[in-house]
């Protein structure tokens, strides 16, 4: 057993994961299963120990020494650039004593020295210097030993940057499988590729991260009621199937996204969600065609890469569809806690983008998705209500519907793929299914499941 394995399956647990494996076959989850402390530990030792992290983008640490704290679960992690330019990812915690050594969010540092007896440490996280090192420990003193603990497996895919707790994981592009051909489309999509504005935002909420991962891995049918306001603003069409134009994409790996084509009612609309003129031979050198036509015709992209980072791209504004402006976020459900998450939303945009267009779309993220934004207002406040209504005796018999899909054909299955779909995956032809939510939930529990 590694030991990572410390969560061990009860029998009994064992059963009512093999339960739950069922259920969902027939399109139902039990909701005990969202809030369940047996369920969270699990998910930490068998899913995020397990799988690859999401903990920053190469934008946040242009030059050497630059460093930002990032939280892996609950392990706090430094991760830096170091002189040669290389990344390197710490366990943020002083090998003496344990002391976390960064407390601030980001930085440039030479070293990093504990503030409790002084043990040194050089970017490559060799332990470089001890205060009075010969009369303390002797001349003997194994530094090599002291090296800081480096998480096992760091890769990149187009500068976002993911660790592994695993050192046997599968390569990163091997894990991603298709969902980097639409990563492509949303961050490596320009020659000089992306970079982060700012500092993730970052707050907690009491709501299970499952619920967030499934809400923007596939659940395009929530925006008509929750984002209720939007229309009744004249934001949004008043068709209430406005967001179900398009394909929900069911992924390896428990990953999924969807693509919300514009409605047909509202007429003519620029190629490449509105994104400058002056950007699209870019696009054109750095994507297939297949990937620029799947683009061309989006309004909105969402999704999840699993187990726990999601991405949007949507337009917003005010003034009419002509004027809507696209941005792109990438956020994350740190779990804290059975029914605790904090959510980590970075906004990227693309390096050679005009400056003006930069700072609209800035203005629309923080408008509409952050801890000031109103439809993240509007998502979390329902997050959680089903997080609060999970915990009781009587959630534990009953089960949630996972298996309808739009236009009354309540089974599941009843919609056929697109045959026509160009990219990986496979495409239905709505977005309003929940075919992603219950391949999500087909992989969390397989993954609860091995030893
Ligand atoms: S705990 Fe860091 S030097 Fe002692
Ligand atoms: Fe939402």
């Amino acid at each position: 057993m590694s030991r990572h394995t410390r969560a061990t399956l009860e029998p009994g647990m064992h059963k009512q994961l093999l339960d739950v494996q069922e259920r969902l076959a027939t399109g139902t989850l039990p909701q005990w299963v969202l809030t369940d402390p047996t369920v969270f530990n699990l998910e930490v030792e068998r899913i995020f120990a397990r799988t690859w992290y999401f903990i920053g983008h190469e934008s946040e640490l242009p030059n050497p020494g630059d460093y930002v704290t990032r939280w892996y679960i609950n392990d706090p992690v430094v991760l830096t650039r170091t002189k040669s330019g290389e990344l390197r990812a710490y366990l943020n915690s002083c090998m003496h004593r344990g002391t976390m050594l960064c407390t601030a969010d980001s930085g440039n540092r030479k070293a990093f020295t504990c503030p409790y007896h002084g043990w040194t440490y050089s970017l490559d996280g060799d332990l470089i210097g001890v205060i009075a090192d010969d009369k303390v420990y002797g001349a003997e003193m194994d530094r090599e030993q002291w090296a800081l603990r480096q998480l096992p497996r760091l890769e990149s895919f187009h500068g976002m940057i993911f660790a592994s707790l695993d050192p046997d994981v599968q390569p990163l592009d091997e894990y991603l499988g298709g969902l980097g051909w639409y990563l492509d489309i949303l961050i490596g999509r320009t020659d000089k590729k992306m970079e982060v504005h700012g500092a993730p935002l970052r707050w907690v909420v009491d709501a299970n991260w499952k619920i967030g991962s499934e809400n923007f891995g596939g659940d395009a049918y929530h925006v008509a009621m929750t984002h209720r306001s939007t229309v009744e603003l004249g934001l949004s069409p008043k068709d209430p199937l406005f967001t179900s134009y398009g394909h929900q994409v069911v992924l390896d790996q428990g990953h999924s996204m969807s693509v919300i084509t514009k409605s047909p009612k509202l007429g003519p609309t620029p190629p490449y969600q509105g994104q400058p003129e002056e950007l699209w031979s870019n696009f054109e050198r750095n994507l297939t065609p297949d990937q620029l036509g799947v683009w061309r015709d989006a309004a909105v992209f969402h999704g999840t890469c699993f187990p726990n980072l999601s991405f949007l791209s949507p337009m917003h504004g005010a003034g009419g569809h002509a004027h809507l402006t696209n941005f792109l976020t990438l956020r994350q459900w740190r779990p804290i806690g059975p029914d605790k998450v904090e959510i980590w939303s970075w906004f990227l945009a693309d390096r050679e983008a005009p400056e003006e267009f930069k700072k609209e779309s800035y203005k629309r993220y923080v408008a509409t998705f952050g801890p000031a934004g109103t439809l993240e207002q509007d998502d979390v406040e329902i997050w959680t209500r089903i997080t609060d209504a999970s915990k009781g005796l009587m959630a534990r018999d009953k089960d949630l519907s996972y298996g309808n899909v739009m236009n009354y054909v309540m089974g599941l299955d009843r919609v056929d793929p697109d045959p026509d779909w160009p990219g990986p995956g496979t495409a239905y032809p709505t977005t309003f299914m929940e075919a992603a939510q219950r391949s999500f939930y087909e992989v969390w529990n397989s993954l609860l499941m091995v030893d």
